[in-house]
């Protein structure tokens, strides 16, 4: 792989993500990697992140300085350039002048990395050191405002580095900066595709089970879709699929996994029907983490009995028990749990609808390198529908976490109507691709007046949370443009009897989370 060195901030997997569009592939280590840790992942080529420190801070996180005898070409971003300055025998100095933000450049010399890109353009920098002196043998390429050396590289050595960010979308000609770097210094074939990544890993899962029998929790989101069209791929009917229908999904999910994925896949699937014991347990529950915990021990319940029923059937037939899980766990989710580099832990409730931890299965996690839009690519790859492969994430407890107070059958119908509304228009206006994620919040406790057409009103509001974001760890609120709001509202209002009244959350995460839940 190319190895995305991660000095502690959130950068280093937008890089990762950027190198794997360039076409190839690549992961995160940790900067307290050993040079010999480094060798032993034999990298095609490294690239250092930038860091929130500053270079001659005491503490400052470090790099092995074998990294750079290891003669693998290595390519510095930002914190990452100055560390390949100082390691190298230049310089990193503190100045006084502070750049943040979109900032314009001046190529002086193009060099082998900027060739062929204009002399004049915009990128975006968050610094406050700069270096002062390139190292032996390393070219000087562009210069800002603020600092004299912003880029240099030494093709000798096939190293390179810019003190800007070059896998934002800010900076104009980012990209091509990390595919030049990549194909014309470092001198790599960009030839990852999703047809590489599925004939890998249908290989190592027809490895990894043998002819055991596997099972795979559908929880209608497009992880463990994909994660079981892969599985299915490769072993067939060795997999039995397992859908808990616990009431609280959106309309026609249940139909898109039992009609639409199995006839897509031809995959075993197994339907629990639980939509009464879980209304029961939730029935007279307000409090968000209680509904969350109920419905979590509700759903390993369900799990349990189906694959108990299978074990038992598998036992009469072949003899045979199941000893494989799969899980549609993702890279990010693997970097955060096991990145270790002070990244808060907010996610361990993603789970739910996955785990039953005391069930003595194997795990089975083909997505485990791999961020969500190469998922959706292999999903398509393998032939899964639209409806399933776009799908915005959807949190595991559904609709009970967008109904602010106790669930309900009817408060469900209602909230079900509004989502498929908003959710059909957002579609129509081609928003899909922009809007991360849009939820619907039924305010069920709240109530307005209104008035239409002749009478008094007395109903609910419901509330869009439209937001855009590239990992669900922040996030902003999406401009949808007023025409689709307004075509989303009357529509809600006018089709929905119980609700009267629309409303646009307008906050950004953090301060407010993505789900009101
Ligand atoms: P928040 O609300 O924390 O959501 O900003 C971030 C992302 O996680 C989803 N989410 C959940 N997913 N179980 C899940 O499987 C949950 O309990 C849960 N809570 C939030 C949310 O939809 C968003 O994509």
């Amino acid at each position: 792989p190319v190895l995305v060195v991660d000095f502690g901030a959130q950068y280093a997997q937008l890089i990762a993500r950027r190198i794997r569009e360039a076409g190839l592939y690549s992961e995160v280590i940790p900067h307290s990697a050993s040079a010999a840790e480094f060798a032993a992942r034999k990298p095609l080529a490294i690239v250092l992140s930038g860091g929130p420190s500053s270079v001659n801070e005491p503490g400052a996180p470090a790099l092995d300085l074998g990294v750079f005898d290891l003669g693998v070409p290595i390519f510095g971003i930002c914190y990452g350039f100055q560390i390949m300055a100082t390691s190298l025998g230049g310089a990193v100095a503190r100045t006084d002048k502070r750049e943040y933000g979109s900032t314009p450049l001046t190529v002086t010399q193009p060099g082998a990395l900027l060739a062929g890109q204009p002399g004049e353009q915009t990128v975006w920098m968050s610094h406050g050191d700069s270096v002062s002196r390139a190292p032996e043998g390393f070219t000087v390429l562009a210069t800002t405002p603020g600092t004299e050396i912003a880029a240099f590289e030494d093709r000798a050595r096939r190293c390179a580095g810019v003190q800007w960010h070059p896998e934002v979308l800010h900076s104009e000609h980012g990209q091509q900066v990390l595919e030049t770097f990549l194909r014309d210094i470092a001198g790599l074939s960009t030839d990852w595709t999703s047809e590489s990544v599925i004939a890998e890993q249908v290989a190592r899962i027809r490895e990894q089970v043998g002819d055991k029998q596997v099972i795979c929790g559908l929880s209608g989101g497009v992880d463990s879709a994909v994660a079981a069209a892969l599985v299915h791929e490769a072993v067939g009917d060795q997999l039995t699929c397992v859908f808990v229908d616990h009431g609280l999904l959106r309309q026609d999910e249940r139909k898109q996994v039992e009609e639409d994925y199995v006839q897509s896949t031809g995959v075993r699937l197994v339907t629990v029907d639980a939509v009464d014991t879980f209304l029961g347990a939730l029935a007279g529950v307000s409090d968000p983490e209680e509904k969350r915990k109920i419905i979590g021990r509700e759903f390993i319940r369900a799990f349990e009995g189906a694959a108990a029923d299978l074990v038992a059937e598998a036992a009469e037939g072949a003899g045979e028990a199941i000893e494989f899980l799969v899980q549609g766990t993702l890279y990010p989710d693997v970097v955060e749990s096991g990145g270790g580099s002070g990244t808060a832990n907010i996610k361990s409730h993603h789970n739910v609808g996955g785990l039953p931890d005391d069930l003595t299965f194997a795990l089975v996690e083909p997505l485990r390198a791999l961020f969500k839009d190469e998922v959706r690519a292999i999903g398509r790859e393998l032939g899964l529908p639209e409806v399933i492969v776009s799908r915005q994430p959807f949190p595991g407890p559904g609709l009970a976490i967008r109904i602010i107070g106790e669930v309900t059958e009817e408060r469900l119908d209602i909230l079900r109507r509004a989502d498929a509304i908003a959710r059909a228009e957002l579609t129509a206006a081609g928003l899909d691709a922009e809007i991360w994620q849009c939820p619907v919040v039924l305010l069920a406790d709240v109530r307005s007046v209104g008035v239409q057409g002749d009478g008094r009103t007395y109903g609910h509001p419901v509330v869009l949370r439209p937001v855009s974001s590239e990992d669900a760890m922040t996030a902003d609120w999406t401009r949808v443009p007023y025409d689709t709001l307004a075509r989303i509202s009357n529509r809600i209002t006018n089709e929905v009897d119980e609700i009267n009244r629309v409303v646009l959350d307008v906050t950004s995460k953090p301060p407010g989370t993505i789900e009101w839940e």
